[in-house]
């Protein structure tokens, strides 16, 4: 029986996949995010290129992820948060005619300590301007808010804004990183006031209970959450459903990555969960056991080239865009009309 129910949900699964091709379209009530595809695989790669510990190759875009699809970016901010071990990038991709913000995951300590660490992360904060039951956990919350990396990242977009006019913004992050993408894409709309912003982010954890995740879907509709396989980290911090409101709760849209099996033939499936965001059909049907599904999404490495790289790599040639503020964390900054100019600098034959 079980074996049978099986069969025919992967059945169902395979149809499903083939009828509708890889752009799935989802229509119901209210807004609903479209999942797309090929945008989804090519920000995965701007995820993936955060990790890079050589600022000069990434921010003039020279470095070994900052080619294929993401070619021709200019990245007009890089952020370094050095005591926190936190990186981000502004820059504006043209094709896409849109601005990509861009956090790294945590790069202190091994993942498995931080993994670890994620099981007794507590709600501790309200989250501020939200009805008063809409609790976060302060450490993601601060990672965000509380460091160099907000005011630096801000700052660049009003940049790019003046410079491109008001294009699309497209948050992105994996891991820790995802976090912050999401309360990045909050402040946005609710602080700045910005239309056109999506969230995507890949294998983010839980950052609040579910009613900052009500709160969340409300004010930044158009977000995708990708999980894959069996990836430990959207498992935590634990969600217990016998405790609803006191519990870690996710906010939709998830999109599963998973491998069905059919016989000796293996299907890649994107599966488009349902609105709540514990869609019970996703993920969560399967236990989150791990560290290898979480390091890369899509084929796409999402980890640095080392752990422990907090370490800061930059080419004099730079220094004229670069400053420190006092508490030694760099930034990386320049005006959108100089691109022409820096590219002379950083190719010089
Ligand atoms: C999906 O995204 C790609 C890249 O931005 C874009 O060219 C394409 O038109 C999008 N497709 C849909 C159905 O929106
Ligand atoms: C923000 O950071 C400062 C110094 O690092 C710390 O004292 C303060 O408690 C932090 N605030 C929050 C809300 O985490």
């Amino acid at each position: 029986m079980e074996r049978r129910r099986w069969l025919m949900f992967a059945v169902f699964s395979f149809l499903l996949v083939c009828s509708s091709g890889r752009e799935l379209k989802l229509k119901s009530k209210g807004h609903v995010p479209v999942y797309n595809h090929t945008l989804v695989t090519i920000v995965v790669h701007y995820a993936s290129a955060v990790y890079m510990s050589d600022l000069t190759a990434l921010f003039t875009w020279t470095c070994s992820r900052c080619d294929g699809v993401t070619e021709g970016f200019e990245v007009i901010e890089l952020v370094v948060d050095v005591q926190n071990c936190l990186q981000a990038f502004v820059g504006v991709a043209k094709d896409l005619n849109a601005i990509i913000i861009a956090f790294r995951g945590t790069q202190e300590h091994s993942i498995q300590n931080w993994i670890e660490d994620l099981y007794w992360k507590q709600l501790d904060i309200e989250y501020p301007g939200m009805p008063d039951d809409a609790m976060v956990h302060h450490g993601f919350f601060s990672a965000y808010h509380n460091t160099t990396i907000r005011h630096g990242i801000l700052d660049a977009v009003k940049r790019a804004k003046k410079y491109y006019g008001d294009i699309d913004v497209i948050v992105t992050g994996h891991s820790m990183g995802g976090a912050m993408a999401s309360f990045c894409g909050l402040d946005l709309i609710v602080n700045r006031k910005s239309k056109n912003v999506q969230v995507i982010t890949f294998g983010q954890p839980r950052v609040g209970n579910e009613a900052f995740a009500s709160q969340y879907s409300k004010l930044v509709p158009n977000t995708i959450r990708v999980t894959n396989g069996h990836d430990i980290v959207p498992h935590l911090p634990p969600y217990y459903s016998y405790f609803p409101r006191k519990t870690y709760h996710h906010f939709p849209r998830e999109v599963w990555l998973h491998n069905i099996g059919l016989g000796s033939l293996v299907y890649n499936v994107e599966k488009i969960c349902d609105g709540s965001g514990e869609d019970p059909e996703c993920s969560r049907s399967v236990s989150g056991n791990s560290i290898s599904d979480h390091l890369s999404y899509y084929g796409v490495d999402l980890m640095g080239e080392t752990w422990r790289s907090c370490r800061i790599v930059v080419d004099p040639g730079l220094m004229e865009y670069s400053r420190t503020d006092i508490r030694g964390n760099l930034l990386l900054s320049r005006d959108p009309k100089t691109v022409l100019k820096l590219n002379n600098v950083a190719n010089p034959l």
